[in-house]
């Protein structure tokens, strides 16, 4: 006989019997006192929780940030103090479109959450695997959601309405060149860049605000999937990247990424040559250079997937003092969705789940709500302010004020800023000639199946960006360019 814990209900009484429902006789229908029966099968009508609207699939894992280089000039966070300083992390790296089963290698933009338990809070950077994204206004999030997901009536994914919409933004096209371009099948998790995408502001000790983008290198260097290669796998390995990263963590051998920042003084903002809120640009590492500040390393696979990954949660909204938001209305608009969504997917108390729990003391005075068990803050009194020096604010901690103009209204974005097809033809003319003509041919494939006039739209817009871009998509289509109104 094992020594192991025996079984019992959810309330601690033993289960004698596993196997067999109770009935009444050997042949006879069962009994309603059954009640561990009925404990099990309820239990189990009710493990599946709602996924996440977008990033179903993923895969996560522990690790560490550690600081190599000092850039506490141009921040206060506590988490890049000082040279050598470790901070614990959480990852999870996920694809986009696919549901929770979906198959791992498919051509997709990666998601890249990362979770620093700092001593003064946890700070997520929930970013992806490319620097910008298909446009500017968070009105528009659920449109991409509906247009790239499943289709009403047929069930099945549509390039009809996927490229229909990619194609009426114009300033998706930088996006759409990296999710067609070799970067768009990256081999495994660990071989891909990551990036905080948004711009995002550092507070220096003496309140000073700089403009701050975070980029992640894989030491592992990238490493991609032709569609062919992707092809090939997936009918054999749906979790390939999934295995890729478990294994690896597994056997010792620790994926790093080196974390880079660009920094922007807070007054050159207005001046500068590309919007730096506009999150379908990059900034230029001539103007920016990447300042090296530190490595992050994945080295501890979760015991359970369910309790660290499935029910991980992560916001933009949580920063910590030293790192703040910008005026990116993308980045707006994602601080209010996330915990949202997380209130919806995981309870209220969703923060009390291991996983999403701060690591340093914290003092916050929700009370009560579903599944509350941390003790709920036992008798203390629950208001303030009150007379007591209960639940005292931190004003130390106040940021800078910013200023601000303008008049309060719905302000057209493409009138502040139309320059759509600058930096995606930057980014085709980087590529060498054999990548460009794999774009061109993973752009047919992947657009096959829409309408002429949207192949003819996205066909203009490459053009637009380079003519040689342009004139590769509709050769890789068959269509003459005479049939294209630029
Ligand atoms: C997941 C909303 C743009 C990266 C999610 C989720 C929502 C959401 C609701 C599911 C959250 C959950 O259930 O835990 C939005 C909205 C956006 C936006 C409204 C724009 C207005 C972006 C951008 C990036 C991004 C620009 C990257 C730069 C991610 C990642 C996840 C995610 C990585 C998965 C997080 C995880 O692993 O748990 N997004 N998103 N999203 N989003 Fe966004």
């Amino acid at each position: 006989m094992s020594n192991k814990p025996k079984l019992t209900t959810a309330a601690g009484a033993p289960v004698a019997d596993n196997q067999d429902v109770m009935t009444a006789g050997p042949r006879g229908p069962m009994l309603l006192e059954d009640v561990w029966f009925l404990e099990k099968l309820a239990h189990f009508d009710r493990e599946v929780i709602p996924e996440r609207r977008m990033h179903a699939k993923g895969s996560g894992a522990f690790g560490e940030l550690v600081i190599t280089h000092d850039i506490s000039q141009y921040t206060k966070a506590k988490v890049f103090a000082e040279v050598g300083k470790k901070t614990p992390m959480f990852a999870r790296f996920s694809t986009v479109a696919g549901e929770r089963g979906a198959a791992d290698a498919e051509r997709d933009i990666r998601g890249a959450a990362l979770k620093f338990y700092t001593e003064q809070g946890n700070w997520d950077l929930v970013g992806n695997n490319t620097p910008v994204f298909f446009f500017r206004d968070p009105l528009k999030f659920p449109d991409l959601n509906h247009a790239v997901k499943r289709d009403p009536r047929t069930n099945m994914r549509s390039p009809n309405n996927n490229w229909d919409f990619w194609t009426s933004l114009p300033e998706a096209l930088h996006q759409v060149t990296y999710i067609m371009g070799d970067r768009g099948i990256p081999d495994g998790y660990r071989h891909m860049h990551l990036f905080g995408s948004h711009t995002y502001s550092f507070i220096s000790a003496d309140n000073q605000r700089f403009w701050v983008k975070f980029h992640f290198k894989t030491q592992q260097g990238i490493k991609n999937l032709t569609d062919q290669q992707a092809a090939a796998i997936v009918a054999d390995d749906r979790e390939s990247s999934q295995r890729d990263l478990y294994e690896a963590i597994e056997k010792g051998d620790f994926p790093r990424w080196t974390l880079y920042v660009q920094i922007m003084p807070e007054t050159e903002a207005a001046d500068y040559r590309f919007h730096p809120f506009d999150l379908t640009k990059v900034w230029s590492k001539k103007d920016y250079p990447l300042i090296e500040v530190g490595y992050i390393e994945l080295n501890r696979n979760p015991d359970n997937y369910f309790q660290d990954v499935e029910q991980a949660a992560f916001t933009p909204a949580n920063v910590v003092p030293g790192i703040s938001f910008s005026p990116d209305r993308m980045l707006q608009g994602r601080l209010f969705s996330y915990g949202d969504a997380q209130r919806y997917r995981l309870g209220v108390n969703h923060h009390q789940i291991p996983v999403n729990a701060p690591r340093c003391p914290f003092h916050s005075y929700h009370r009560d709500g579903a599944m509350r068990v941390d003790g709920n803050h036992g008798s203390r009194l629950h208001y303030e302010p009150n007379t007591y020096g209960e639940w005292q604010e931190q004003p130390d901690f106040r940021e800078p004020p910013m200023a601000l103009e303008g008049v309060a209204g719905r302000h057209d974005f493409r009138a502040d800023d139309d320059d759509y097809f600058t930096q995606p033809g930057t980014l085709f003319r980087l590529m060498p000639a054999d990548a460009q003509q794999r774009l061109f041919d993973n752009t047919a494939r992947a657009i096959k199946g829409a309408e002429r006039h949207i192949l003819t739209r996205h066909i203009s817009h490459c053009y637009k960006a380079d003519p040689a871009y342009g004139e590769g998509v509709a050769k890789a289509l068959g269509i003459p360019m005479s049939d294209v109104e630029l």
